[in-house]
């Protein structure tokens, strides 16, 4: 574990990581989303060992990172002039930044990078010991979150080591990423756009830079056919090793009242229930018999509340919890991206509060 100051990153280590990567090791390192495990994008030994370290199936696609946009053509064989405008567009307004940008693949990144696609994932990352070291490496860098597949994402570099502390030889301690979930991931080979991940960067922020609509379909991946056309975009991902129980309904308020009520019910019959829970909740969620709280901040501060929340999950699997329970989120902002995030770490089921009889087949499924 190397400590970097993120304002003042040490050049001395910075180069030494980069030629690391160059070298053809896997280096974790901090992003303003969350940490990363990188490896030389051109490389395909080294990316394969990406997939060695995270036991991530070879069909799941990495994000690639670049330093700045002189890099885009080596990527996507195309400069930003060659690109279609509305790529140009974005990137002036959201670059560096949490915005993942799908491109066409150029023929300096290898296959296992894109899983086969003709596609890539690039991003601009903002958090500047990320752009540092790629800068340093001087290749972009490929790289998916630090966590073992499936599990909730790293957003400290002690989560890294939780995770794969015993597989890789270099994780950066950068300090708690900012934003706390990942980048939004957006289809810019198809018309019109495709959100493929809700995350950092708003849809509505994206819709008005484009001055159009872009597709997005909440929970459209239900299948492993379906999963076949976003690879990676996987139910039970995220997930932490308690159940998780998510309360949704149209009434967000009576979604976190059935949640005090699911606690109190579970602690009577002896279960160790924790809690992602809204600040203003917490002393409730505790009187109900919670033994755990984790703190995601006010409902209305989805920025705060997505911080927190994988740090949350992780933080309750630590106090060994059985089931967690959370309630729910507008659709809209950052609370679009937070619902993404906790539908797949409850593996895809929700318990719905509008519809009591529904509610009781999903928490059997
Ligand atoms: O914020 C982030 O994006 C973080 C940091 C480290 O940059 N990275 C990240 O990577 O979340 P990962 O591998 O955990 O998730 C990236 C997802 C993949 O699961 C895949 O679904 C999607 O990006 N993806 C990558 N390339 C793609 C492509 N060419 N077409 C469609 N989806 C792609
Ligand atoms: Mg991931």
């Amino acid at each position: 574990m190397i400590p970097i100051d993120a304002a003042h990153p040490d050049q001395t280590r910075i180069s030494k990581l980069g030629a690391a990567i160059l070298a053809g090791a896997l280096v974790a390192f901090p992003t303003e989303t969350v940490y990363g495990l990188g490896a030389d994008a051109t490389n395909a030994d080294a990316v394969a060992a990406i997939f060695t370290a995270k036991e991530r199936p070879n069909t799941d696609p990495l994000i690639v990172h670049i330093a700045d946009i002189s890099q885009l053509s080596l990527v996507t064989g195309h400069t930003l002039a060659e690109l279609p405008e509305n790529v140009a567009k974005l990137v002036t307004r959201f670059w560096p930044g949490p915005l993942t940008l799908v491109l066409p693949r150029g023929p300096a990144i290898p296959n296992g990078v894109t899983a086969g696609l003709t596609t890539v994932g690039v991003r601009l990352p903002a958090h500047p010991i990320a752009r540092a070291l790629i800068a340093a490496a001087g290749v972009p860098i490929a790289a998916p979150s630090a966590n073992r597949f499936g599990h909730t994402s790293p957003t400290t570099a002690a989560h890294v080591f939780a995770d794969l502390g015993d597989r890789i030889p270099w994780i950066i301690d950068g300090g708690p990423s900012q934003v706390g979930i990942e980048s939004t991931i957006l289809d810019m080979t198809v018309t019109p756009p495709r959100l493929l991940r809700p995350g950092g960067v708003l849809l509505e922020e994206i819709e008005a830079a484009l001055g159009m609509p872009v597709a997005y379909q909440e929970r459209s991946v239900t299948s492993a056919a379906a999963t076949a056309q976003a690879p990676g975009l996987l139910l039970s991902h995220y997930a932490p090793r308690a159940r998780l129980l998510v309360f949704e309904g149209a009434d967000i308020a009576a979604t976190w009242e059935r949640a005090v009520s699911e606690v109190a019910a579970l602690a009577v019959r002896g279960e160790r229930v924790g809690v992602l829970s809204l600040d203003t909740l917490a002393g409730r969620f505790r009187t109900a018999g919670a033994i755990a709280i984790a703190p995601l901040g006010t409902g209305d501060n989805t920025a705060s509340v997505a911080h927190q929340l994988f740090a949350g999950l992780r933080a309750l699997d630590d106090a060994e919890v059985s089931t967690i329970v959370c309630g729910a989120f507008d659709p809209m902002g950052l609370g679009l991206a937070i619902r993404d995030r906790l539908w797949r770490a409850a593996g895809g089921v929700v318990i719905s509060v509008d519809a009591p009889a529904a509610s009781d087949e999903a928490r059997e499924a």
